[in-house]
């Protein structure tokens, strides 16, 4: 990653235009199916955010994350990432959170953390303000995900950053020891979310796409997480994902209960080990306006 430069502080700071979301023409993009309303949603993405959160804030501030920045949270969910830039950028810097379901961000609003209801698939941001847009565990789910990140890239500032990370589910099956309910059970999940437009291998075409939209510097971090199958909380990652989708999962006939009641009893055992998902985080930017351009 090259050295981060200063953050510009020299464009006034204006405030993130919140009403400036003007309608997209496109159709409304029907690929997220988790339920911000389900009972345990909070409890699901907060054993994400346990396990990502860190590394999250590593990359950016290995960007060059600094007081003054202008950031946008897309698809914040509990806001955990967007409260911590907000802790770097502010005072003088703004955070945007966005998302379609604002019940766990709308507590964390503050003058330098704005939250706002916002459908990425069908509105507008602002073009050319952040130097830093942010999206985590979004765009694997969107079908009309390749429009989004072109959307995402012109939402950058001259010399701002994308970093967008997303599951690449090329470790989902890794497992130790070996259990065959484990593999019929999260493929099972799979296959019903990819039946909503779900990508499980897009985190590998991160750098490319990246790449493609002409951003510069682009660079990637990947981990499969070790996470351990606790007597006490289990694998909350999986259970509550599996949980969440299970009637749907039923219906189709893609699994038994017998599976589930055996999944939740193997992810209590308190000696298997599972590896998450690769998370692929990827960044680039947006090249800086050169002092030669403003001479044409
Ligand atoms: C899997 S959660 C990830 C939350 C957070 N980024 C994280 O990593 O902890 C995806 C989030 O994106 C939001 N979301 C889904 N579709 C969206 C859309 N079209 N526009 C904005 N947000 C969306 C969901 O409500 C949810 O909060």
């Amino acid at each position: 990653m090259p050295e981060a430069e200063r953050p510009r502080h020299g464009r006034g700071l204006p405030e993130v235009p919140l009403s400036d979301t003007t309608s997209r023409p496109s159709a409304t993009d029907p690929g997220y199916v988790l339920d911000p309303a389900w009972h345990a949603e909070r409890e699901r993405l907060t054993s994400l955010t346990g396990l990502y959160d860190g590394t999250t804030l590593r990359l950016a501030d290995q960007l060059g994350l600094t007081a003054g920045w202008q950031c946008v949270d897309v698809g914040a969910g509990t806001g955990t990432v967007a409260q911590r830039l907000a802790d770097r950028v502010g005072p003088t810097g703004r955070v945007l959170a966005i998302d379609t379901d604002t019940r766990f961000l709308a507590p964390l609003a503050s003058e330098v953390l704005s939250v706002q209801t916002h459908d990425i698939t069908t509105q507008l941001l602002p073009e050319g303000q952040f130097d830093l847009v942010h999206a985590r565990l979004l765009l694997e789910h969107l079908p009309g995900r390749d429009q989004v990140l072109r959307h995402l890239a012109s939402a950058l500032a001259p010399g701002g950053w994308l970093l967008i990370e997303d599951f690449d589910w090329a470790t989902a099956a890794v497992i130790d020891p070996p259990a065959p309910v484990h593999q019929r059970v999260t493929q099972a999940c799979g296959r019903l979310l990819q039946a909503h437009g779900y990508d499980p291998h897009y985190g590998r075409r991160l750098p490319r796409s990246l790449r493609e939209l002409g951003l510069t510097d682009v660079g990637t971090h990947a981990v499969a997480e070790q996470v351990d199958a606790d007597p006490v909380h289990g694998v909350p990652q999986w259970e509550l994902l599996i949980h969440q989708l299970s009637p749907g999962m039923l219906a189709a006939g893609l699994v038994t209960q017998v599976d589930l009641d055996a999944f939740t009893d193997l992810l209590h055992d308190g000696r298997t080990v599972v590896f998450a998902p690769l998370m692929v985080s990827c960044w680039g930017r947006q090249p800086p306006v050169s002092a030669d351009d403003g001479m044409r």
